[in-house]
């Protein structure tokens, strides 16, 4: 297998319905994946409402690198590289917090949080040496959409309302769950380590056609709804986005079944303030649409999966090593949904949860098997012969096709293709 692989452009390892499997297994091919994707598209890296004060402080990554969010003195979000520009040590150790500087501790530079150097002891060594390059890298670019902060490292791209396209429409409906329309963070992350490569986890978000078999424990016990979401009989469907995004659209089924509420297994009774918010919010009938709509299943590529009542952000440290960085969705204005969000988020994605240990299992599990030589490729074909494009020009496939995986590799192919930065 590595020979082929070997002998092969990357490009040329995939195809309309294969992979070969050593994309996911070569040292050389994530060392790349890092220049040419991590360090230079669009990454997801931390929400506004991490950092809701002046002079807040959280430690997120790009990749395998430590990046430090801030809110500076002036409100805005800062992305620095934490490493010093003296001698390279790192200057923040602390996950988070309240801070106007960092300090480092080797030999006790101090920086504001804008990144620029504050000053440094025993001045007189540096005498007319310019200050002003001796500041923390900044990641040159950041933007943020509905308080998702996102960061390249690279200069110059599409900008990143061009790279969310269409999955800015998903994270406005996560928004309108909200009855203040706003979306926040601040419940913390629990982080899952798994062996096995990032990519694993990044097909497995949208594909439907393994629920019903890596879940089926979960869906019988909590006798949940959702099993059937994913099956021959559900008229849910797997949606391409282009740009690598990709998405479980659930709603066709939940308009069907024409339930409030349904999609979080609970009912308006259930929830009187919630329900009394999102009508005063946007009135009874648009309040209703939304809560049968539902929150979006949507893989914004590369790393930010939007999992209905949770996001996971995903941390690519080495060809067989990934973080998931799991965190509850709340929503502005809405207490008690929120405290069900939180408890539903750890009984499916917590330390004793079901789904991502389930899921997890499979990740570690495939990638022992890719270790394996024969066969070389992945079959990734499933519902090919009934895709079709949607109104608006998506692919779009069966609940349980495999259009997104499809699409999410025509998207590295064309990454991978061109020349490092
Ligand atoms: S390495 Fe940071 S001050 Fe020397
Ligand atoms: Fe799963």
């Amino acid at each position: 297998m590595d020979d082929v692989a070997d002998a092969l452009p990357i490009e040329n390892l995939i195809r309309r319905d294969r992979v070969h499997g050593s994309l996911y297994t070569d040292p050389a091919i994530f060392e790349r994946e890092l220049g040419n994707i991590w360090y230079r598209t669009w990454v997801y890296v931390g929400h506004e409402s991490e950092v809701p004060d002046a002079n807040d402080f959280v430690m997120k990554s790009i990749g395998p690198e430590p990046i430090i969010m801030t809110r500076d003195g002036r409100g805005a979000i800062q992305l620095l590289h934490n490493r010093c520009p003296h001698r390279g040590n790192t200057v923040c150790v602390a996950d988070r917090g309240n801070a106007a500087s960092f300090t480092c501790p080797f030999h006790s530079w101090t920086f504001n949080n804008d990144g620029s150097l504050r000053g440094f002891p025993f001045p007189g060594g540096y005498q007319g040496v310019d200050r002003s390059r001796l500041g923390l890298g900044r990641v040159p670019r950041v933007a943020s959409y509905r308080g998702f902060v996102f960061g390249s490292l690279t200069a110059d791209g599409p900008d990143l309302h061009t790279h969310l396209g269409a999955a800015r429409q998903a994270i406005d409906a996560l928004c309108r769950t909200s009855p203040d329309g706003e979306v926040q963070i601040t419940t913390g992350f629990l982080k899952h380590k798994v062996r096995a490569n990032w990519k694993l986890v990044v097909e497995n978000e949208t594909d439907g056609y393994h629920p019903a078999f890596v879940h089926a424990s979960i869906f019988r016990v909590a006798q949940s709804g959702i099993g059937s979401l994913y099956s021959d009989d559900s008229s849910a469907v797997a949606r391409y986005l282009e740009d690598g995004h990709s998405e479980n659209d659930l709603r066709p089924e939940f308009r069907k079944r024409d339930e409030p509420l349904g999609w979080f297994g609970t009912s308006p009774a259930r929830l009187p303030d919630y329900v009394a918010r999102m009508e005063a919010a946007y009135g009874a009938d648009e309040a209703r649409r939304i809560m049968i709509d539902g929150t979006p299943h949507i893989m914004i590529y590369p790393n930010l999966f939007i999992a209905e009542i949770q996001i996971f952000v995903l941390q690519p440290l080495a060809v067989d090593l990934t973080v998931q960085h799991v965190s509850a969705l709340q929503f502005k204005g809405a207490p008690d949904l929120n405290r069900r969000m939180l408890q539903q988020t750890m009984g499916s994605v917590g330390p004793a949860g079901f789904l991502l240990a389930d899921d997890a299992e499979m990740y570690e599990r495939t990638h022992m098997g890719l270790r394996a030589r024969d066969p070389a490729w992945l079959y990734i074909g499933r519902g090919l012969g009934r895709e079709r494009r949607d109104e608006n020009g998506f692919r779009v496939g069966a609940a349980t096709d495999e259009t997104p995986t499809r699409g999410i590799w025509e998207h590295y192919r064309s990454l991978m293709r061109t020349a490092q930065p």
